[in-house]
């Protein structure tokens, strides 16, 4: 036996190894699972850990945008007309939201922290200016006085003589700043001279620049990676009292700025959002890339919106309890001092018609008004994301006040926000390294596949020029003999 054979034989069995042990790697996905392991390491609320740093002081610009509606025509809502609004804005303001006084509890289970949130004003994303903008729309510190004295005669009187002397009707006029950072109002301070716990000042931001929403409680991620950042106390509780059955009440998920990694299609991911009263969850939509990084939209599906005719779970949002006003709304007027409040989408996108007909001046559309979160199935990143909710009022007319005229009975569009983030440049460099390292991982058995396969075509072409070889040598031998002699 010469070097050739011996040569052949050996790539031949190499050949072999080589893929016998690329398909034993694949089908055990040891590999992918190395990355997985490593991700679920890696991902956990504890010292030193990327996701620790990006969790407590997100480095992704965070924008809010409120969209106010002016009333164009207030006299003819009085006489019982349909509302004609303008949306105008956007007023954006950059949002800083670190989580603060971060205490690790339960041998590093557990982490407490607040979310102080700061509002900048941008006005190069910005169309208008805040404190010169003017905007009428409806007086929601009257109307929420006018619903809490509406069953005494007697109040019903002092108000009236108060609104009278101030001049105050349905509809204000102010600026943009006031009406969302606050305003003092002068039927709130007459108010407040006899009820010291009633504020004489107004906004729907009021005393939201620089403060928190109250403690929270998370998990670290250290048990399971599928309980990173849940939360499972808020403000000492661990549920909501606001609404009428303990699955409404729930507590569910994170806060809605960072999820689990290993993210799949088939799950729900859940979230808690303060400024809703309630939790959310969203389902998978699509695939999708945001600067080169692969991510999955998940959207709230149409049955959280649903009437209970629909969906019957939502009836635990009806408040008071059976008192439900269909698709698309939640009042939450419990959660907000009692004040007539009705969320939406902006727009009324997935509601019930009859509220987008009775408005004129509403467009809902899937682009602009839709909440959505793209996230790295891997990392469970948030790579891009947008909040969107529309404040109404919930007018009426009401016994006893000539103020509210002869309006029709109305959820009556205020201001929508568009709370929404990208990711930064930095960040998406950072991930994309990341993400092609763990790729280059994953393929090595495709490598080692490769290699057995090139080592395969190398021996069967050394058996067939060997076999030539063997034939041309028969041949060479075999000539003399068939040579005539
Ligand atoms: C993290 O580090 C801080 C100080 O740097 C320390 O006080 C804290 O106990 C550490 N937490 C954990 C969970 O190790
Ligand atoms: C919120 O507070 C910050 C810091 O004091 C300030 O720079 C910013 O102008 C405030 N925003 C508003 C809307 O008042
Ligand atoms: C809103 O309407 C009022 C009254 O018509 C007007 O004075 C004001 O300029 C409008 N606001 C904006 C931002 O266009
Ligand atoms: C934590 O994760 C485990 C397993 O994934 C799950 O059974 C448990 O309910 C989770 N705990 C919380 C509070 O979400
Ligand atoms: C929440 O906590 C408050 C006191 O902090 C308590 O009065 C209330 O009953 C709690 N609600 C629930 C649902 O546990
Ligand atoms: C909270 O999650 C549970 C399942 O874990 C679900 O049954 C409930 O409806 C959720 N609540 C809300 C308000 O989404
Ligand atoms: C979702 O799909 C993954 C595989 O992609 C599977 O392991 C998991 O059990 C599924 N989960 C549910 C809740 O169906
Ligand atoms: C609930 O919604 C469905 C579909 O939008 C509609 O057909 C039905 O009439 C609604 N029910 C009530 C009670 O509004
Ligand atoms: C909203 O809820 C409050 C508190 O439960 C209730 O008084 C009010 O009537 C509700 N509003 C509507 C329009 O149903």
């Amino acid at each position: 036996m010469g070097v050739r054979p011996a040569v052949t034989y050996t790539i031949g069995i190499l050949c072999i190894i080589l893929l016998i042990a690329s398909i034993a790697l694949l089908v055990t996905n040891v590999f992918v699972d190395i990355v997985d392991k490593y991700v679920k390491k890696e991902v956990q609320l504890k010292n030193d850990t990327d996701a620790f740093e990006t969790w407590k002081n997100p480095p992704p610009p965070i924008y809010m945008q409120f969209y106010f509606f002016n009333v164009t025509n207030p006299e003819e809502v009085l006489n019982g007309g349909k509302p004609f609004l303008e949306e105008k804005g956007p007023y954006t303001y950059r949002e800083y939201k670190p989580k603060e006084n971060v205490t690790f509890l339960d041998d590093g289970q557990k982490v407490s922290a607040i979310t102080t949130k700061t509002y900048v004003f941008v006005p190069e994303l910005s169309n208008g200016h805040p404190e010169t903008d003017l905007i009428r729309t409806v007086n929601i510190p009257v109307v929420t006085v006018m619903n809490r004295v509406r069953y005494s005669s007697l109040q019903i009187l002092l108000l009236n003589a108060l609104l009278i002397a101030e001049r105050a009707g349905i509809f204000t006029t102010r600026t943009v700043h006031e009406l969302l950072w606050g305003y003092k109002d002068p039927v709130l301070s007459a108010i407040h001279f006899f009820e010291k716990d009633i504020d004489d000042e107004f906004g729907l931001y009021y005393k939201m620049n620089r403060t928190d929403d109250g403690e929270y409680v998370f998990l670290t991620g250290q048990k399971s990676y599928k309980n990173f950042t849940t939360i499972v106390e808020w403000r000492g509780n661990k549920s909501l009292d606001w609404w009428t059955t303990g699955a409404c009440n729930m507590i569910n998920g994170t806060d809605g700025t960072s999820f689990h990694p290993l993210i799949t299609k088939n799950e729900t991911l859940r979230f808690f959002s303060s400024d809703l009263c309630r939790s959310l969850y969203a389902n998978f939509e699509q695939e999708l890339s945001v600067k080169g990084i692969p991510v999955m939209r998940f959207v709230p599906p149409n049955e959280i919106f649903a009437n209970v005719t629909v969906n019957p779970e939502n009836a635990g949002f009806c408040v008071p309890a059976g008192n439900c006003l269909g698709s698309g709304v939640l009042n939450i007027s419990t959660c907000k001092q009692g004040a007539p409040i009705i969320l939406s989408s902006p727009h009324f996108y997935q509601a019930d018609q009859k509220f987008i007909d009775d408005i004129k001046g509403m467009h809902p559309n899937k682009a602009n008004h839709e909440t959505f979160l793209d996230i790295n199935p891997l990392t469970g990143l948030l790579v891009r994301a947008a909040k969107r909710v529309q404040i109404n009022v919930y007018i009426e007319p009401i016994a006893g006040f000539i103020e509210t005229g002869k309006v029709k009975t109305l959820v009556f569009p205020v201001m929508y926000l568009n709370e929404s983030v990208l990711i930064d440049n930095v960040s998406a460099a950072k991930l994309n390294a990341m993400l092609l390292q763990s790729e280059v991982i994953t393929v090595i058995p495709f490598m080692i596949m490769g290699l057995g396969i090139l080592f395969g075509l190398i021996f069967i072409i050394l058996v067939c020029t060997s076999r030539n070889e063997v034939n041309e040598a028969s041949e060479a031998e075999r000539t003399p003999l068939l040579k005539p002699s």
